[in-house]
């Protein structure tokens, strides 16, 4: 097994470019399960969790070619309509096939994820939802099992916001009978993006980006032919990295747009960002203010943000509060942090970080993608070197960190245990 090894110390300085977002692949991957012609992605970012999907299609018998950041995707045969279990454990994204198979060929037979390091995450608002649109759902020996002639249009009130839930809803009534409408639904760009690629493939989805979406049903999808929108969980760590090593970045391709909650709260802490044509500039002072975060669903301040997050207010000038309202067991990083000299007390559903002068290089575990994120971080801002293990959660979802790193001048490199 690998582990990322960082001297820290080094203010990072130049300019990185952002990956496409794993978060928005993953779901134009399964989309193309709808399309009767030959579908293209390009910018797709080389990640485990985009392999996993790949395999996914394959396994059902899609044919996917893929060159550097492009796959080409041909689901007209698939006759397979089984997720695993070896396939959904180690990426519960795979869950997201349940309702374009449903769509496309009456039935699916998807693996239940479990639980996952940073919470239970069940996919009830996802089953419900599908059983509105008239789907039969059984659960047999951890399976979902689900079948449905033909769906039809429904109107479908989230309990509570949910991507996954959001998105596989949204590929399901692409192909159902009459109008779907979807209430409180999720807002996250992957969400708008995944909707207008729909509509480029011939569905008729008016709304997202809102909390209601209007779905009317068509008969059949044409191929899909797409760019994978910029990462903006990735450009938010590097927006971090520049901070927490009082550095100057640019970081290419960031979406101001989407990132407007981080870009709040960094500004607070006395970053200044500056909007250029091909990015946003980070240029940090030499020590942040503490500031208060509550994470929650678009447009508000990002779960997948709050750990790193989190690590730059490990380093802050006073005591700042990090509260997380979207899962309930997202404080996994909490006791690697400490091990490096952090100051971090939980509350509850929050924690209490007192900015220390300077963290303490040690070896440190990965436990969940965003947490190891935070260790990246920490250990670039800390004294000595820190050694962290376990970093395939990393490679689940950032594209050569290291590498991308190294170039903006950190001592970061990867060796085997
Ligand atoms: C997606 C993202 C993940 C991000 C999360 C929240 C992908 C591949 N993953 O995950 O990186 O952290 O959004 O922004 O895009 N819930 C239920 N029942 C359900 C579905 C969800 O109770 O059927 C709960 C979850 O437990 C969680 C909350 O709703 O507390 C939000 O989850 P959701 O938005 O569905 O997250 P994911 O789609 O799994």
């Amino acid at each position: 097994m690998d582990k990322i090894v960082i001297k820290g110390g080094v203010p990072l300085k130049g300019a990185v470019r952002i990956s496409g977002a794993k978060n928005s692949a993953l779901p134009l991957l399964f989309a193309t399960l709808l399309a009767d012609g030959e579908s293209r992605i390009t910018n797709v970012p080389k990640l485990r969790d985009i392999s996993t999907a790949v395999k996914l299609l394959v396994e059902l018998g899609a044919r996917v070619d893929q060159e550097d950041d492009c796959c080409r995707i041909d689901a007209n045969n698939i006759q397979g309509v089984e997720a695993p279990y070896d396939l959904v454990k180690t990426m519960r994204a795979s869950v997201l096939v349940l309702g374009p198979l449903l769509a496309r060929c009456g039935r699916a037979r998807v693996s239940l994820p479990g639980g996952c390091a940073i919470g239970a995450r069940p996919i009830d608002l996802h089953l419900k939802g599908l059983e509105a649109l008239g789907a039969r759902i059984q659960l047999d020996h951890g399976y979902v099992e689900a079948t449905a002639e033909q769906l039809q249009g429904a109107k479908i009130s989230f309990d509570m916001p949910t991507v996954g839930g959001t998105e596989n809803l949204l590929m399901a009534a692409a192909l159902a009978k009459g109008e779907t409408v979807l209430e409180n639904a999720a807002r996250e760009p992957e969400i708008v993006q995944l909707a207008d690629a729909l509509n480029s493939m011939g569905a008729k989805i008016e709304g997202a980006g809102t909390a209601i979406i209007h779905i009317q049903g068509v008969d059949r999808l044409q191929g899909l032919n797409c760019q994978v929108i910029p990462d903006r969980i990735e450009a938010g760590t590097f927006m971090i990295a520049a901070a927490i090593t009082g550095g100057d970045v640019l970081v290419q391709n960031a979406a101001r747009c989407d990132l407007e909650a981080l870009i709040g709260k960094l500004s607070e802490t006395g970053v200044v960002i500056k909007e250029q044509d091909d990015g946003l500039r980070i240029v940090a002072p030499e020590r942040v203010h503490p500031v208060d975060i509550r994470t929650s669903v678009f447009p508000g301040f990002p779960t997948d943000m709050q750990a790193q997050f989190m690590a730059l207010m490990t380093c802050a000038e006073g005591t700042s509060r990090i509260s997380e309202t979207v899962f309930e067991n997202r404080f996994m990083h909490v006791c690697e942090l400490q091990r490096m000299g952090a100051d971090i007390q939980i509350d509850g559903h929050s924690a209490i970080i007192r900015g220390v002068g300077k963290l303490t290089g040690a070896p440190v575990m990965a436990t969940d993608l965003r947490a190891s994120a935070s260790l990246v971080l920490a250990g670039l801002a800390a004294d000595n070197t820190t050694e962290i293990s376990r970093i395939y959660h990393l490679d689940r979802g950032y594209e050569k960190i290291e590498e991308k790193l190294a170039a903006l001048g950190a001592r970061i490199w990867r060796e085997q245990e």
